[in-house]
């Protein structure tokens, strides 16, 4: 196992953009509402997670990289599945999620897991070092995802694999596009970004343009495109799934770009969405459908 990759301790910095206004906005726009809403992100992920996992058959030895791995929960996964001769890089451009994930990994007790703190696009990744790159709900955020698969595969052996979790459309993501539905009735829709590309949740859910960033990356042979359904708790209560669906999710933009409207439309908003969220409330929390692909690319 290469030191390169599984030499824990310190995060490393190369590479880091500080001026890029996308990564700036995740390190001090997005950083308070994940860590609040962190239970519930990473449980979604962990949701899908589980279901993806199988499919990229991680075996023990082999070295991979985790590329936004936000609070390094699937890097810790990984790193028990390729065992003390393998090992795992999580990359992220978030720091504050870094050094969680580097105190996580100490509690861990893994040492051949580590963390670098950089921008997926930029950063410089060793040539034909990694047998696997993973990515869970990390690729939908890049400016330019095609530039960022490009060093990818670069950084792959020959036959190396890359694995992709995104989201699907609006449309089979009810978690995200009943609260967007309800905000649309209230407030004028925001100005759209394009549908197939620029960073955003939903900027993978096409299958055709997904494939075509992959050839263009130089990913020739796509192994598994498969679509993973699951319930995921959007709120331990109904109060939180509220608080959630308009902070985070795509609701949220819309009350924000509205300015003042936004604010006034709020409880209104709230008020109509607790009202569908009630027949979902379990006994832990409120669970809606949502929807994924997995896929797997080859180099
Ligand atoms: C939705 S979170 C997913 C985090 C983690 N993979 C998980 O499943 O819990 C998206 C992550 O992408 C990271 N990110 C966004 N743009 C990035 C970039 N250009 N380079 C590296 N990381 C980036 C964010 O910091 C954040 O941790």
């Amino acid at each position: 196992m290469s030191a390169a990759v599984a030499r824990p301790g310190s995060i490393s910095t190369a590479g880091q953009h500080a001026n890029d206004e996308f990564i700036a906005c995740w390190n001090d726009v997005l950083t308070p509402k994940w860590l609040r809403f962190r239970h519930l992100l990473s449980g979604q992920g962990k949701v899908h997670g589980d279901v993806a996992m199988p499919l990229l058959d991680v075996r023990p030895g082999q070295r991979v990289l985790d590329v936004a791995c936000g609070f390094g929960e699937s890097s810790i996964e990984i790193g028990q599945l390729v065992g003390p001769r393998g090992g795992v890089l999580g990359l992220d451009c978030t720091r504050a999620f870094l050094e969680i994930a580097e105190r996580e990994r100490e509690q861990a007790g893994l040492e051949n897991v580590r963390y670098e703190l950089g921008d997926a696009e930029s950063h410089p990744l060793p040539p034909a070092r990694f047998d696997l790159v993973f990515s869970r709900f990390g690729v939908m955020f890049f400016r330019s995802a095609v530039r960022a698969l490009r060093g990818v595969h670069r950084a792959l052996v020959p036959g190396g694999a890359v694995g992709l979790l995104v989201w699907r459309r609006l449309e089979d993501n009810p978690a995200w596009g009943i609260a967007k539905q309800v905000a649309l009735e209230h407030l004028p829709a925001p100005q759209e970004a394009s549908r197939t590309c620029g960073p955003g949740p939903f900027s993978w859910a096409d299958e055709d343009t997904d494939r075509r960033m992959l050839h263009a990356a130089g990913f020739g042979r796509i192994d598994v495109f498969e679509r993973i359904d699951r319930d995921i708790c959007v709120g331990r209560t109904i109060e939180e799934a509220l608080d959630y669906q308009v902070l985070v999710g795509p609701a949220g933009e819309i009350v924000r770009e509205a300015g003042e409207e936004g604010t006034r439309r709020l409880p209104a908003i709230r008020a109509e969405l607790a009202e569908l969220f009630r027949p979902h409330l379990r006994a832990d929390g409120v669970y809606l459908p949502s929807s994924t692909w997995i896929i797997v690319a080859r180099k």
